[in-house]
């Protein structure tokens, strides 16, 4: 019989979760505050925060002096904390406490006369507002800009460099990343940064994928960490469906199908999760052979 299985770290990490309830609070401590960008990359719970009278702004200039503003959890620029400060606005930082250590990482590299690299997204705002901590901050993608820019330098031996990662980094690509820096450097510090539960995350996915006919990763279209469990689970199974709710799957979608996995997100609600599980389970349902009636069975 077919089956559902559901990967145990799918959804909500604690940093995530800390970041809404700390909004929460406080729209429901002040009557109201201004969240700095998505909180999350998950539209419904955004709604459901401006609900409570939390109105979202894009940018810093949208804040009224002396409102009180969360800084979601992949953090935010520099320049922005100060601006705020300039505003006399009361900041409540969301900021997840992994994203935090590595701004710490970058200002402390900073001080001590090092380059920073940042192996992640270039436009992901948690690597914008971790390579804001250093005007020498340097941000790489994958192994291969990083090998092209070390092999440029004629003095890379002895540069100062500190390496991090940005928290949802795919392993491979770090651990390549670390490799072509060890062999082309010898004066560098690397940090470990990507998170814990991403990693878990990750890992169970692959292995979920690896023995399902059809994968459905679940989460918001701008979400990284989403992106590349998606990524992950294409490496290991020959059918993945990427969504954001449980309305996107059409009938038939696991016909054939002897076991689907579901994973999710780290901003995606565990609601959401649930609804897609039983949309999966009804389907699969819906493929196993209805018993014929009695009256079917002397026709
Ligand atoms: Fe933090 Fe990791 Fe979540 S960095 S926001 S606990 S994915």
């Amino acid at each position: 019989m077919a089956e559902v299985r559901v990967a145990k770290s799918a959804g909500f990490c604690y940093g995530v979760e800390r970041a809404v309830k700390l909004a929460e609070e406080t729209a429901r401590e002040k009557g109201g505050c201004a969240m700095l960008g998505s909180i999350i990359h998950n539209v419904h719970v955004v709604a459901e925060l401006e609900a409570l009278g939390a109105r979202q702004v894009d940018s810093v200039e949208e804040v009224r002096p002396g409102e009180t503003v969360i800084i979601r959890s992949h953090g935010e620029r520099k320049e922005v904390f100060d601006r705020l400060e300039q505003l006399g606005s009361v900041c409540v930082n969301a900021t997840c406490p992994n994203v935090l250590r590595i701004q710490q990482l970058v200002a402390q590299a900073d001080r001590e006369g090092r380059i920073p690299l940042i192996i992640g997204e270039p436009r992901h705002p948690e690597v914008m507002g971790v390579a804001s901590w250093s005007d020498r901050s340097v941000i790489f993608p994958g192994p291969e800009e990083l090998e092209k820019w070390l092999l440029q330098e004629p003095s890379r031996q002895s540069l100062s460099l500190t390496a991090v990662a940005q928290t949802t980094c795919i392993r491979t690509i770090w651990e390549t990343s670390k490799e072509i820096l060890k062999k082309l450097c010898t004066n560098a510090k690397i940090f470990d940064t990507i998170c814990s539960a991403t990693h878990r995350r990750q890992l169970e996915a692959a292995e979920l994928a690896a023995q399902a006919d059809v994968m459905v990763v679940v989460g918001d279209r701008k979400s990284a960490n989403t992106k590349h469990l998606a990524e992950i689970c294409r490496k290991a199974c020959p059918v993945v469906y990427q969504i954001e709710q449980a309305g996107e799957l059409t009938t038939g979608f696991l016909s054939g199908c002897t076991m689907a996995g579901l994973t999710a997100g780290a901003s995606t609600p565990a609601g959401i999760i649930k609804e897609v599980y039983t949309t999966m389970s009804e389907e699969i349902k819906n493929m196993e052979p209805q018993e014929e009636s009695f009256e079917e069975l002397l026709d």
